[in-house]
């Protein structure tokens, strides 16, 4: 192994020197190098200042005075690209938000898994197809999921195609969150049709009521909330898996103001389940960038792992530089999250606590098609409470896998999806997703909770 960062020789380029795994070959590598070459020289998706403004608000979060919500795709498509479903994502984020920052009386920080969310660690090189053995979909940045053997080549101009979906993505976010869109009188627009008329829509509307009241009362107190921007605009911010490291290298850039690198694909990045080795590729990139980072943590990961990590990603103990997504299974959580939040309290680093109560509740369906069931899912936030409280640590936010969509992807919810209705519209390139009701009534149940913490 090479030399690590904290000796000083990070470069963008360092982890080249690190075993990677979950990394696609290019079939040539200097078509690669080409792409490589582009992506470089096109301009900056976010800035530095932007990174280090969401460092600044998850510190707020370590220090138990936020929540955060960090939501979106599975995985982002380039078929599935519209204005209307950017908007519906953001829709139900906005709600969510509502629910949370209202029922809990908490202020929400907004993260999308969103404008950049391409790249897949999988579990199995392969994918078997009825007869056919086929290369696995390792997300559009990197080849389609369409089942025959050509599809499934790695082509590398796929990554230029990511980025500039992600900038027109990010440039349509900017302009509905700081445009009107998002102002808190839309409040009652954000609840789409489909969602309206159940019982979470209007469980959610009489929230969106009693806001509307509260703005009308102080406006008649005489209050000027026409100069009160953050009831007009909304910050969100964009993250990632940073899996497909040359696309990250790429965009990583020296800020002229401080002269620290930062990977200019997103505001935050995190690696997966896979690709967390404390002396792999993935974390020694992490390890150099200056924007806030994050980590899954699984239940196959021990307490002393998780404090290298630490060590690994935040050695100077920096609040707000440090997530740490905990996605152990309902099943699990109990055990395997306390003695890991304990070490971690114990050794005084600074960390914001996630949960993300998807990916450790995945199950294949009677169909073959994969789902996570509503309870599971509620299930395992409960715990991943529970465990918080008896530590006297902050729960500090949940991470889902959402879409505005009205999917029938994961089973249950108040609208009780059951398994033979998940091929209605199972439409994910990826994993399953809530659709827009089971958010909202997730968004309840944790404002139930952090309300009773
Ligand atoms: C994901 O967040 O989509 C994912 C693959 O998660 P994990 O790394 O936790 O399995
Ligand atoms: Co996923």
């Amino acid at each position: 192994m090479t030399v690590s960062s904290r000796s000083g020789s990070w470069h963008p380029a360092s982890w080249r020197g690190f075993e990677a795994l979950q990394l696609p070959e290019w079939p040539d590598e200097s078509v690669a190098e080409a792409v490589h070459a582009q992506l470089r020289a096109l301009p900056p998706l976010v800035f530095a200042g932007e990174a280090r403004r969401l460092t600044r608000a998850l510190a707020q979060v370590e220090a138990g005075n936020a929540f955060v919500l960090q939501a979106g795709d599975c995985a982002e498509s380039f078929d599935d690209f519209s204005a209307d479903s950017i908007r519906d994502k953001l829709k139900v984020v906005l709600q969510m938000a509502v629910v949370l920052t209202y029922g809990s009386g908490v202020p929400v920080l907004k993260i999308g898994r969103i404008a950049g969310q391409f790249a897949k660690p999988r579990s199995s090189p392969v994918e078997r197809v009825g007869d056919l053995e086929l290369p696995v979909f390792r997300g559009h940045i990197v080849n389609d999921d369409v089942p025959i053997p050509a599809s499934r080549v790695p082509d590398p101009t796929r990554m230029l195609t990511a980025y500039h979906q992600s900038a027109a993505t990010l440039n349509l976010l900017r302009a509905f969150t700081k445009g009107g869109f998002a102002d808190l009188s839309q409040v009652h627009a954000w609840n789409q049709q489909f969602v309206a008329g159940s019982a979470e829509g209007r469980r959610y509307e009489a929230i969106a009521e009693e806001i509307d009241r509260a703005m009308h009362f102080m406006r008649a107190c005489g209050v000027d909330l026409s100069a009160d921007s953050p009831i007009h605009q909304v910050d969100l911010f964009t993250s990632h898996e940073a899996l497909l490291l040359d696309y990250e290298e790429a965009l990583t850039r020296e800020d002229s103001l401080t002269g620290q690198w930062y990977d200019c694909s997103a505001h935050l990045l995190w690696v997966g389940e896979r690709t967390h080795q404390v002396d792999g590729a993935h974390v020694e990139f992490l390890s150099g960038i200056g924007n806030p980072v994050a980590s899954k943590v699984g239940p196959h990961t021990e307490p002393d792992e998780v404090l290298d990590l630490c060590e690994r990603l935040n050695p100077e103990q920096a609040p707000g530089r440090l997530t740490l997504i905990a996605r152990m299974g309902v099943e699990s959580v109990r055990q395997h999250l306390a003695p890991i939040v304990k070490a971690v309290r114990d050794a005084g680093h600074p960390v914001v606590w996630e949960c993300d109560p998807m990916h450790g509740n995945t199950f294949a369906s009677e169909s073959g098609r994969k789902t996570r069931h509503f309870d599971d899912v509620i299930g395992e936030i409960q715990g991943y409470f529970e465990v918080h409280k008896a530590l006297g640590t902050w729960p500090g936010g949940v991470h889902v896998e959402l879409t505005g969509d009205d999917v029938t992807e994961c089973l249950g919810g108040i609208g009780d999806i059951l398994e033979e209705q998940l091929p209605l519209r199972y439409t994910t390139a990826c994993d399953p997703r809530l659709n827009a009701r089971q958010s909202i009534d997730l968004a309840f149940r944790v404002a139930e909770l952090l309300r009773a913490g």
